[in-house]
């Protein structure tokens, strides 16, 4: 198996640190040995740091983002309870249909792509709804629009709704801040900009949303996911009990990832992905390009960019991948084949690659060809 070599830009998996990938080929212990037991330490503190919480309950889901917000859901939601959901991009679309499938009567509070959530309207539909559950996307990256949490958290905080919070692609690329902002439980995924290999989805849930889930009437809905039975392992007091066998290596590079985070400090790659992101959406906006978040809530993490209509975006993006082995993604939903989605996280998002992402688009884009004339 001999891989090309990419630079990974697009919406994840994103680059990753070699020191991830030399962890995760280390020899496996048993997922119940003692000597593993710090490595699960190690990621539930590191996990704290990021998600700024005290939370206890905090570690990595065995499965993808998405893993994360089904376990959020499923385990949050009864059949029957009033969920509000913010829609305004595939991802948010996704949350209600997942709180759907729990057997929710979902209420969206809506926008349209490329604008955030109103916060007045997202708060105005759980005083009407009274929900058990409202969700959010922090980044949708589908849109690149950063949703701004913290006056919904307060809000929501003083009622009975607990706050879940889709920190997919924002965790470890802009401030997430789960006790802060009163959010009961937030999840997101290892391939974004923790730049570990995608196959965990670290989650927290705060003291109220354990209790919630302990004074269900109904089973949860999943027998993988549900938080009682995952807190037998994870919970090492009486002893770790067998659930479902920990993927070992996964958690050496999520371990890995983390100290990578640490080492350079929170705020320290925060303040790069700002700095590099606005390098990035001025040298687009000087290539003459529309970018498709509204301005003020741009992610610099995740960036929708519009290409000019007599360009095949699909072609382009292809050629960007073989002449000079560069990643981005294709515009999804509203945005499909006229964006590109171009991610700068983790370990990929260095000034090195801006340069190189600019310079390969210019290039191509001179060449790309001429409008033809209309008649
Ligand atoms: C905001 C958001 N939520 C959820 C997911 C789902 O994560 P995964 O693809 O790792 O299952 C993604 C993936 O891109 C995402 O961007």
């Amino acid at each position: 198996m001999f891989p090309p070599e990419r630079i990974l830009m697009g919406p994840g998996p994103s680059d990753v640190h070699p020191a991830v990938l030399r962890a995760q080929s280390q020899p496996l212990l048993g997922h119940l040995d003692p000597d593993f037991t710090p490595v699960l330490e190690q990621i539930a503190s590191g996990l704290r740091t990021v998600f700024r919480t005290g939370n206890p309950v905090t570690f990595a889901v065995s499965a993808t983002g998405m893993a994360g917000m089904e376990a959020a859901l499923v385990n949050l939601v009864e059949p029957g309870d009033d969920v509000v959901v913010g829609v305004n991009g595939v991802f948010g679309g996704r949350m209600a249909e997942v709180a759907r499938r729990a057997g929710a009567t979902v209420h969206t509070v809506e926008a349209d792509w490329g604008r955030i959530i109103d916060p007045a309207a997202f708060i105005d539909a759980v005083e009407r709804h009274r929900p058990r559950v409202a969700g959010l996307v922090h980044a949708e990256t589908s849109t690149g629009v950063h949703q701004p949490v913290a006056e919904i958290g307060t809000a929501v905080a003083d009622t009975d709704t607990l706050l879940v919070l889709d920190t997919v692609t924002s965790l470890a690329g802009v401030d997430v801040r789960v006790d802060d902002w009163d959010v009961d439980v937030a999840y997101s995924g290892t391939q974004k900009c923790l730049s570990v290999p995608p196959g965990l989805a670290p989650i927290t849930f705060s003291e109220r949303a354990v209790q919630r889930v302990r004074e269900r009437t109904t089973p949860v809905q999943s027998w993988y996911l549900d938080l009682t039975l995952l807190l037998g392992y994870l919970d090492g007091r009486g002893g770790r009990t067998y659930h479902h066998t920990a993927p070992i290596s996964s958690l050496y590079g999520l371990a890995t990832g983390l100290d990578l985070v640490l080492e350079e400090g929170l705020e320290a790659r925060l303040a790069r992905h700002a700095t590099l992101g606005a390098l990035l959406h001025e040298g687009l906006e000087a290539l003459g390009l529309e970018l498709l978040a509204e301005p003020g809530h741009r992610l610099p993490q995740l960036t929708t960019v519009a290409l000019p209509d007599d360009v095949d975006e699909a072609a382009l993006r292809a050629r960007l991948l073989t002449e000079h082995g560069i990643e981005v993604g294709a515009g999804l939903g509203t945005f499909a084949g006229r964006a590109w989605r171009i991610g700068l996280m983790g370990h990929a998002c260095s000034e090195r690659n801006v340069r190189l992402l600019l310079a390969a688009l210019e290039r191509l884009l001179d060449q790309a060809p001429a409008p033809t004339a209309t008649t």
